[in-house]
């Protein structure tokens, strides 16, 4: 059933390119309007939510926080991101026109559920992205948005990531085109960019050899950090995680404009810092002022790790390596940029001679608070 690769996780990632094709499969009418059938909500409901709160676990809250920026810029509605167990010990605040979206791979994470029970008893919708036909989360919520990855076997999740990330954005642009906060070409002009992703992601897997190898070269790291800016910000969090998951190497992620508010007193001598970088097309000068920051941490002593877009020069003088990543509108980019990141956690745990579908002291969902 692996399909002739080495393990489920290295298969999942090579299914990415259909997992997020899957996932957009069917959502537009014949005038090419979003539809989101399976979401079984009232439109007068969605219309009138005034904040949307995201509660996950793990990788999924990962996936809300990229759909934070989208969804904000999209819909011009606030986005809280929230581990689920924090969201359930506070005392949010929460009333009938927020919608709390739960993100969850198997719709059975008992922290996720609990912050759905809690939601609801508030008087909010919960809307559930889930990738587990007939599990409990989905059935205890209002609204359903199911993703199309497929049964994911391997513990660390990457083909539902991306499923995920995929799906907040359908949600996101559905809500823009319900609520008119956007033209109707630019939500078309968006979704046709996504229909390219999947593309792209094949093109990041055709590539893969050249972080593998590095993978392969750095089996004794004992410390890999991450840093990245806006939807790159989350991307170094899944790339640190799936580090320490997989290989149980000590792994940070950072946002990179934090770097001199802390975390730049750990760069030493031959310290591995992979730097997520935004496209140069983008607005706000974030580009520039993380080639500063890698510039600042190879002056330190850093070996850096670049995750660049192709054609961007800038990083060359500043990269010990580079990985090229195809272009990609600003706010899809995490679908793209993540991918070398998961290749890599999984080929070094393989070079370690770990056990990377079931790594030591995690579950594929946990069932217990
Ligand atoms: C963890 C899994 O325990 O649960 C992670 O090991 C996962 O891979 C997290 O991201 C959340 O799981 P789910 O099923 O709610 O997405």
């Amino acid at each position: 059933e692996k399909g002739g690769f080495a393990s489920f996780m290295d298969k999942e990632i090579h299914d990415q390119p259909q997992a997020v094709a899957d996932t957009l499969l069917g959502r537009t009418d014949l005038e090419g309007r979003l539809v989101l059938d399976d979401l079984r909500v009232d439109e007068a409901v969605l219309r009138q939510v005034d904040k949307i709160i995201v509660v996950a676990c793990g990788t999924a809250a990962y996936a809300g926080q990229v759909a934070k920026y989208a969804i904000e810029h999209w819909c011009r509605i606030p986005v809280e991101v929230e581990l689920a167990h924090e969201f359930r010990y506070r005392d949010p605040v929460v009333d009938a026109k927020t919608l709390v979206v739960a993100v969850s791979q198997s719709g059975e994470t008992m922290d996720t559920l609990m912050a759905v029970r809690h939601a609801r008893e508030q008087g909010a919708t919960v809307l559930a992205i889930v990738n587990t036909h007939g599990s409990t989360i989905p059935r205890e919520s209002d609204a359903v948005l199911y993703t199309h990855a497929g049964p994911e076997v391997a513990v660390a999740s990457t083909k539902a990531f991306l499923a995920q990330i995929t799906a907040s954005y359908l949600l996101g642009l559905y809500l823009a085109q319900l609520r008119g906060t956007k033209f109707p070409d630019e939500i078309a002009e968006s979704f046709a960019a996504l229909r390219a992703i999947p593309e792209k992601i094949q093109q990041v897997l055709d590539a893969a050899e050249q972080v593998r190898e590095t993978a392969r070269s750095m089996a004794e790291a004992t410390s890999v950090l991450f840093l990245g800016r806006h939807v790159g910000f989350p991307v170094a969090m899944e790339g640190a995680l799936k580090l320490k998951e997989l290989a149980y190497i000590h792994a940070e992620g950072f946002a990179a404009g934090e770097l001199k508010h802390g975390p730049i007193a750990l760069i030493e001598e031959g310290q591995p810092v992979f730097v997520v970088v935004p496209s140069p097309r983008g607005r706000h000068s974030l580009h520039s002022k993380v080639i500063s920051n890698i510039q600042e941490i190879r002056a330190r002593g850093a070996r850096t790790l670049v995750i660049a877009e192709e054609g961007d020069e800038a990083v060359l003088p500043f990269a010990d390596e580079v990985f090229f990543v195809p272009q990609t509108p600003v706010l899809l980019a995490p679908l793209v940029s993540v991918v070398p990141l998961q290749i890599f956690a999984c080929e070094l745990a393989t070079a370690k001679g770990l056990d990377v579908d079931q790594p030591r002291n995690l579950a594929k969902s946990v069932t217990v608070e």
